[in-house]
């Protein structure tokens, strides 16, 4: 593929604006400059830095981000920064979006592409994919409230009662919680309904993707070949 098409495609602008950032000579690669906005290039594990930032060549955008608190996931934030507002200008020019959302005050792992079919993958009903959620509560817990959860609760607006995939009190204030469907408000909804009350909350994993350790708040990386396996995507 041309290198000006490669830099297009991964959203540093126009065909013109792309073949200017190669004349200028602010991209290399292997390390080497090239000002050849022609020049065709195997894409095939092909690493290219723009103004000294490494990029993989990637087929579509898939990353993950440990989202700090204050940040609204809609594409038109009302109240808050917008989380896209965290990835560089080429990817939000890629028009990835959450895969999913988490609430303004939740933190923890998201997940953002710019592919329709994984997003609708991991956001299908269908589907089932768990999410791990660690819950902080006013109250402290007690089994009754575990048993509730497993049981189901009936939320306002549902028809049947939603129960928890798993359930277990980590400390006397912390309740890890995993749940199948991804309603609105869900985790709070549901432990309001066993009269406790969310006073901070966390995803942990989505599937069998878990947020690494050492992705700090606000940190995002690209998902690699084995996450996208874990998060059971097939194309
Ligand atoms: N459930 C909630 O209540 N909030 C979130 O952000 C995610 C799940």
């Amino acid at each position: 593929m041309q290198l000006e098409r490669i830099l297009q495609k991964h959203g540093f602008g126009s065909r013109r604006e792309c073949r200017g950032l190669i004349r200028r000579e602010r991209v290399a690669i292997n390390g080497q400059i090239c000002d050849d906005p022609f020049v065709e290039l195997d894409t095939d594990g092909l690493v290219f830095t723009v103004d000294g930032v490494d990029w993989p060549y990637a087929e579509f955008a898939a990353l993950m981000l440990n989202k700090p608190a204050g940040y609204e996931c809609s594409r038109k934030p009302k109240h808050h920064a917008g989380v896209l507002e965290l990835l560089p200008v080429p990817l939000r020019e890629r028009e990835v979006q959450p895969i999913g959302r988490l609430d303004e005050d939740t933190t923890g792992l998201l997940l953002i592409t710019d592919n329709g079919q994984l997003n609708h993958q991991l956001s299908s009903g269908k589907r089932k994919v768990p999410k791990v959620y660690l819950a902080t509560t006013k109250h402290p817990l007690d089994q009754v409230q575990i048993d509730q959860l497993m049981a189901g609760v009936l939320l306002a607006d549902e028809i049947e009662p939603i129960a928890a995939a798993a359930a277990e009190i980590v400390g006397d204030y912390q309740l890890r919680l995993t749940l199948t469907e991804g309603k609105y408000h869900q985790v709070k909804r549901m432990v309001a309904a066993v009269s406790n009350r969310v006073e901070a909350l966390h995803r942990e994993a989505v599937g069998e993707l878990t947020l690494p350790d050492d992705l700090k708040p606000g940190e995002w990386r690209w998902l690699s070949a084995v996450d996208l396996q874990k998060l059971g995507y097939s194309k």
